[in-house]
């Protein structure tokens, strides 16, 4: 899994995780959670990881085959940063390993360079400057100076707390009995469900909880408790119209739907609404959604006037780096810019599908500030802000809720 990322920064985490260890294929969960954990791990160390083998490898930690690099750096997380595996078992592991996947020549190699990490531990730069932090927090350059833009002083504390692990939220399908029966029927399969920030629940337990007969039948979807502010955010929906012009697979069209709101749900993407629609109909909720597929990028879809409107843009998603952190190095700024150029038009042509007096909600997971403050159209006012922070627990999210003028 860390080899497909290294070769090709396409590809996700989540998706490899789920394909590889679904649970037929490793059968207990604590091998599962093992290598969960050395996945995210070294994804979202991997540059803390780097400064540390880059001086120990003669050649050159660039100039190593992709297998070399990774099982490097599988080796040395588990003796830097995990506390229950001794350094000699992780040095023999990772041979082990190579050996098992066909890497045999890369045991001398692992060998000495793993022995020289447990000897050295580890050493991290301690400036102010933009390397040291992107090293302490693991994140390239760029991002860094994205956070500094956003957070200032607080920049390196947001910054680490991105490297934290995500607990496992979920949100509780109120037309299906809401909080109490979603706890009572994960208590029956053996979870906890703790409630958490913005109406979620916390969930802990054996295994997965998305293989549950709780989640099959439609109790509960994944969500973090900042996505569910963000919904927050349009306000009472119950019996309005509300239409979700970047809808995708539909947690949030869901989760309005399930606040009792009429929705119109429109996507770039014909084969995220095919997602949308199923997971509406698992919850109960397919009578209140329609969906179309449009472009908002191209012209404002002609879908009428709505006196609510959400648009949860396209964005490079840094806000959700517990959750993804190959993304760090996946997106680029030169993916930034581009990104904003595009949201500039997806709020402009949103914006002209508001009714006068109505709410525009623009959000993005990003704490990037070029993509929370797109350009306000001509017209509105800015009513509320939401700012969410990693420090508290959350993805980072931005949202503005924007009102137009009456008419
Ligand atoms: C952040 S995701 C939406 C997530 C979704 N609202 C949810 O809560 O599950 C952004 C969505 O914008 C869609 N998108 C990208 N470009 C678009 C465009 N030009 N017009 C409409 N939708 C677009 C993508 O297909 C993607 O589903």
């Amino acid at each position: 899994m860390l080899e497909s990322v290294e070769s090709d920064r396409g590809s996700r985490a989540p998706e490899l995780l789920a394909r590889e260890l679904g649970s037929a294929r490793v059968a207990d969960p604590r091998e599962r959670g093992l290598a969960t954990e050395l996945v995210y791990g070294v994804l979202r160390q991997e540059r803390r990881l780097d400064h540390t083998l880059g001086p120990l490898v003669r050649q050159g930690l660039t100039k190593l085959e992709p297998m070399a690099r990774v099982l490097l750096r599988l080796g040395a997380y588990q003796i830097l940063m995990l506390d229950r595996i001794p350094a000699p078992i992780a040095v023999s592991a990772t041979q082990d390993a190579a050996r098992q996947i066909g890497a045999g020549r890369l045991t001398g190699l692992l060998n000495g360079v793993l022995r020289k990490v447990a000897a050295l531990g580890e050493q991290l730069p301690s400036g102010a400057d933009v390397a040291s932090l992107g090293v302490r927090a693991s994140l390239p350059d760029w991002v860094v100076r994205e956070l500094v833009k956003a957070y200032g002083a607080d920049a390196e504390a947001e910054g680490m707390a991105l490297r934290e692990r995500a607990p496992t939220t979920i949100r509780p399908t109120l037309g299906k009995g809401g909080a109490d029966a979603c706890a009572v029927a994960l208590a029956a399969e053996g979870f906890t469900a703790a409630p958490g920030p913005h109406h979620t629940l916390v969930v802990t337990g054996p295994g997965d909880p998305f293989a549950t007969k709780a989640f099959m039948d439609g109790l509960f979807v994944p969500q973090d408790p900042a996505s569910l502010a963000v919904v927050e955010l349009l306000g009472d929906v119950a019996g309005r119209r509300v239409a979700d012009l970047c809808a995708g697979r539909g947690l949030k069209a869901t989760a309005l739907a399930d606040r009792g709101a009429e929705v119109m749900a429109l996507d770039l993407s014909g084969s995220k609404l095919d997602a949308l629609n199923a997971l509406a109909r698992n919850l109960g909720l397919a009578e209140r959604i329609t969906t179309r597929v449009a472009d908002l990028a191209a012209r404002p879809p002609e879908v009428g006037a709505f006196d609510l409107v959400l648009v949860d843009a396209p964005c490079t998603g840094l806000g959700t780096l517990r959750r993804h952190p190959e993304i760090a190095w996946r997106r680029t700024s030169a993916d930034l810019a581009s990104l904003t150029a595009l949201q500039a038009r997806l709020i402009s042509n949103a914006a002209q599908l508001v009714a006068p007096g109505g709410a525009l909600v623009w959000a993005v997971c990003s704490f990037a500030r070029a993509e929370g403050t797109p350009p306000l159209p001509l017209g509105f006012v800015e009513e509320e802000r939401l700012d969410l922070r990693p420090s508290a627990g959350l993805d980072a999210f931005q949202a503005r809720r924007l009102r137009r003028g009456p008419a």
